[in-house]
């Protein structure tokens, strides 16, 4: 029915109302950019808008939909907003999210995080973003899934399916469009710092960095934002190879697709051209939405005049983002059932912050835990120290959407919530977060909770030592802000900022034991914490509930199961740094120095924690895997066997992962691929036989000439609990 019901909407639309159609702009705050919309009540009036980003609450989205309804032809606008790990109820963010390995906790949270949203008019979220994150530096990484395409897939699609339904039926109520982004490549930025160039083989982009949005789109996802970066000397969004052969042509996307803040503006400074060169490059790229610099409505007009664009590529467009709309009901209903009674009671459900805190529980990550300090013991006194044990504005991360930080459970409340009667709590902040006052007062006024506190380093840190002294254990809450992670916080340094390692070292002088709970955006470098700390848990930003979830931990009402989804370089000179790298023709197998090997002087190639690792209150071992046969005929696949046993004290549940590496190909191929993984609950003591199949497609890769092949010859398959501890098996593919 949607064709002839748009063909017919499209007859009588003018060539304006049709540009308007392309036109999405931004109203409020969340300024991302340099440009700023003005006077887009009156375009909305004109019916020379198709869709806003940022109106999210239920006032917003109904006074500004009844506006576009006033108009002529009442095309319902679309209301977009960057929900990414929650609208009201915050999860964890999505490094964090990945760090579960678990995917029906994963779309959980979409689900909920759509129903929240949908109930406030918004119908379209900027979201999953998938790019794949193999530096550190670059702040987005916690927008992300990590630095694996397989688990990235996976991940995707759970989020899609979460979003939009598992039939991707979006004209249900309490679903939402998911926006795939930012595609792509964005995660390759040279030198991770935000916005800049990538340049990449194809076979590369094919194997590696393309495989999650390929899912997401397989999934059904209803749109695609393009990304702002150059790839191989033509920027994403007027990149037709990327947007319509690849995209439409090959993969069959079915959608629309949306820049992103600014991005054909800014493809002159890529320098692609004046304003009208840009653009005509984007629309006949397959931009179909031109999000927030107007370079649409402005310049389409007097292009289509001059014959530098066709009525056909705008119809094109035009249809694209029609079809959106109607796949979301919004002709059926524009408001979507929304009312402020379903708004407010759909916000906030005590079964989402419960989901929430499970969540955050199974996202935390284990890296250290000597002489079992933890789980911590129900008496005696702790010293909370460190700028983040008080926070709640941090634990609910970046792009916090709607989530209202007031509401977060900080550390602090989180241990008393959990601690019990015996133990005694004392703190000190030990030191401010940074030293540079220029950055202080910018994550403030990006709606920040940190004050200065003016004392001298020397003076907070002696006053922290006196509170260590007095307790029996110190837990010291240190990490980044979570303004200094998201967009735009690419960081040159990956040590804990400011005098927070001097107040470390200060703390472990006192002889005391001390636990690190961390709070950051990306893989830092924790040589020293690692050495010196007795415990280190890996909390990210946790979300709404984070500081109960970190207690539960803590305390040993959770057994932690999380595994990290990026490497944990030693030192910055390492990164980027990932587990399925390539051998070289030199590969070193050891220490630092490894002399006319592929290695380095001083420090090992070794990261500090392989991708996947995770430690548990217990311990699981793994038996001999076996191979359902080792000797493969071309189409067929394989089963591997292998038991895990749970052989410590606790209960508690293990993410067994399977890797596997084409040991001879007509392309070099990566030292280890994930291709499986399965997450179990073993009780103390038990022991369970697990099952992973290899199809004959995961024995497939993009060869030279980009034919996806299965070549004949040697491969290894690997199981273990992450990917430096693992037990092998061999097999030949015919
Ligand atoms: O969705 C975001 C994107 O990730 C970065 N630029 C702004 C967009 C909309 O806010």
């Amino acid at each position: 029915k949607m064709k002839p019901f748009i063909d017919a909407l499209m007859t009588r639309m003018t060539l304006e109302e049709k540009i308007g159609q392309l036109n999405l702009a931004a109203t409020g705050f969340d300024v991302t950019g340099p440009v700023v919309n003005k006077d887009v009540r009156g375009s909305i009036s004109q019916g020379r808008m198709g869709a806003l980003l940022n109106p999210n609450t239920y006032a917003a989205t109904h006074e500004l939909q009844a506006l576009a309804l006033k108009t002529r032809l009442k095309i319902p606008l679309i209301f977009g907003y960057d929900v990414i790990h929650g609208y009201r109820t915050m999860f964890p963010m999505p490094l964090g999210l990945a760090a579960t390995w678990d995917l029906s906790a994963i779309e959980q949270s979409a689900r909920i995080a759509a129903e929240e949203a949908a109930a406030a008019g918004i119908n379209w979220v900027y979201s999953p973003m998938v790019d794949i994150g193999r530096d550190p530096r670059w702040g987005r990484v916690v927008e992300g899934t990590g630095e694996d395409p397989y688990l990235g897939s996976r991940i995707a699609e759970a989020m899609v399916r979460g979003y939009q339904g598992p039939d991707n039926d979006m004209t249900k109520p309490a679903r939402v469009m998911a926006c795939l982004k930012h595609f792509a490549l964005y995660g390759a930025s040279e030198a991770g710092r935000d916005y800049n160039t990538t340049d990449m083989s194809r076979q590369r982009m094919f194997n590696e960095y393309l495989l999650p949005y390929q899912a997401a789109i397989n999934a059904g996802v209803g749109s695609v934002m393009s990304s702002f970066n150059d790839i191989n000397g033509r920027p994403a969004t007027a990149n037709r190879w990327l947007l319509t052969d690849l995209l439409r042509t090959q993969w069959g996307f079915q959608g629309f697709v949306a820049t992103d803040y600014d991005a054909i503006n800014e493809l002159m400074a890529h320098g692609l051209g004046d304003e009208q060169q840009v653009t005509t490059l984007a629309l006949k790229a397959g931009v179909d939405m031109d999000m927030v610099d107007e370079m649409f409505p402005k310049h389409l007009p007097g292009l289509l005049q001059s014959g530098r664009v066709t009525q056909a590529e705008i119809d094109q467009a035009c249809r694209r983002v029609l079809e959106g709309k109607y796949r979301l009901g919004l002709f059926q209903d524009p408001y979507r059932g929304t009312s402020q009674k379903r708004a407010t009671t759909t916000a906030l459900k005590p079964e989402f912050l419960a989901a929430s805190r499970d969540l955050a529980r199974r996202s935390l990550v284990l890296l250290k835990n000597d002489k079992q300090t933890l789980p911590l013991k129900k008496s005696g006194t702790i010293a909370l120290i460190g700028p983040l044990a008080q926070s709640q504005r941090d634990l609910i991360g970046s792009w916090s959407a709607a989530g209202d930080w007031k509401k977060a459970v900080s550390l602090e409340q989180g241990l008393r919530n959990v601690a019990g009667p015996a133990v005694k709590i004392t703190y000190a902040k030990g030191t401010n977060l940074t030293d540079d006052r220029r950055l202080f007062e910018q994550l403030n006024s990006s709606g920040g909770q940190l004050t200065f506190d003016p004392r001298s380093a020397e003076e907070m840190i002696r006053e922290a030592v006196q509170v260590a002294q007095q307790a029996d254990i110190i837990v010291a809450a240190v990490g980044e802000s979570a303004g200094m992670t998201g967009e735009a916080t690419s960081r040159a340094d990956l040590g804990l900022p400011g005098q927070q390692l001097a107040l470390l070292k200060a703390l472990k002088a006192t002889g005391k034991p001390l636990v690190l709970v961390l709070m950051n955006g990306r893989p830092l470098t924790l040589s020293w914490e690692d050495q010196n700390a007795d415990a280190i848990l890996e909390t990210w930003f946790a979300g709404s509930q984070g500081g109960s979830a970190i207690a539960d931990v803590l305390f040993g009402a959770y057994n932690p199961a999380g595994k990290i989804t990026m490497t944990f370089p030693r030192v910055l000179g390492q990164v980027p740094i990932y587990y399925n790298y390539k051998n070289t023709g030199r590969p070193a197998l050891g220490d630092a120095n490894d002399k006319y090997k592929s290695s380095y002087l001083d420090v090992p190639n070794s990261p500090l924690y392989p991708f996947g690792y995770g430690l548990s209150y217990t311990t699981f071992e793994y038996g001999k895997p076996e191979l359902s046969t080792t000797t493969l005929k071309s189409g067929q696949g394989l089963e591997l066997r292998v038991s895990v046993r749970n052989t410590g004290g606790y209960d508690g549940e293990e993410v067994a992962q399977l890797y596997l590496r084409d040991i001879v190909g007509s392309s070099t191929r990566p030292v280890k691929e994930l291709k499986g993984f399965q997450k179990v609950l073993l009780k103390r003591g038990e022991s369970q036989t697990l099952t992973f199949r290899l199809s004959p497609q995961d024995l497939k890769f993009y060869n030279d000439d980009l034919q996806f092949v299965a070549e004949p010859g040697a491969f290894q398959v690997f199981v273990g609990g992450n990917s430096r501890d693992v037990q092998h098996a061999a097999f030949t593919l015919e």
